[in-house]
């Protein structure tokens, strides 16, 4: 991220949208004033990859895959690479999403091989973590998220951001306290620091809404939000992008 800039709004769409609801959402980014101060992407269906990336390729925002392959071509049907990510005008690709690792029992190991690969194609990865409920409840939520950290980390990793996603957070209208989350970002921050001698931003992601989205900018060692059921919305995803943009403002 650059020195100048510090937030970061996402947009991942998962499985919804069509090509209709694409293109009205895409005439509302048209109309809207965008900040330079602010970077944005939008992580849409790979099938729309393509459509969005046309749509939008003149405004300040990117557009990322869901999801990549660690592998960059072969006999893998129904798998993405990430140079066709890269090709097809993608920045960015998220790696890790709970979702992927629960219903596709994607794994540590071959998140963090799927990111070697995505940074290879210069890809920017934006890799997920979070912890379950009962992670949480036992107290074991820093440890849990030091483990994926360590396991799904690539070597020598570059232009790559963390977003903190409590499993039990995500769609359920339930968050972390300010404490929580301040002292899960500030944790991570200092762990990928003394692992990799590296500053890492971190976004947080679940159940971030036009609601809480004040509250949460304002929370020490939040670097901006990974959006999902209110990204969906252009009028939604241009409030939380507007709140950023207000909240910088108000902090420098
Ligand atoms: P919600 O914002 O719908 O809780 O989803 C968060 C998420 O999973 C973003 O990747």
């Amino acid at each position: 991220m650059r020195n100048d800039i510090h937030m970061f709004v996402a947009a991942n769409w998962k499985m919804n949208l069509d090509k209709k609801s694409i293109s009205e959402f895409t005439k509302s980014l048209h109309k809207f004033k965008f900040s330079n101060q602010i970077n944005s992407c939008i992580f849409p269906p790979f099938i729309y990859i393509d459509y969005l990336h046309d749509l939008i390729y003149n405004l300040p925002i990117s557009v990322g895959g869901q999801n990549c392959h660690f592998k960059s071509s072969g006999a893998y049907t129904g798998e993405i690479s990430a140079y066709f990510l890269k090709e097809t005008g993608c920045e960015y690709v998220l790696l890790g999403h709970s979702e992927r690792r629960i219903l596709n029992n994607e794994n540590n190991a071959e998140i963090k091989s799927r990111a070697q690969t995505a940074i290879n194609s210069n890809l920017k990865v934006i890799l997920c973590v979070g912890e379950s409920l009962t992670n949480r409840e036992e107290g074991k939520a820093l440890e849990y998220i030091e483990k994926q950290i360590n396991d799904c980390l690539p070597n020598n990793f570059k232009n790559l951001i963390i977003a903190y996603e409590p499993i039990w957070s995500i769609g359920t209208g339930k968050i972390p306290s300010a404490f929580e989350i301040q002292e899960m970002h500030s944790h991570i921050k200092k762990f990928v620091l003394k692992i990799s001698n590296k500053n890492i931003d971190v976004l947080y992601g679940g159940s971030v809404n036009t609601k809480n989205i004040k509250e949460i900018l304002k929370i020490t060692n939040v670097d901006g939000v990974l959006v999902g059921g209110a990204s969906l919305k252009a009028k939604d995803f241009l409030a939380i992008y507007s709140a950023a943009v207000k909240h910088l403002n108000t902090s420098l």
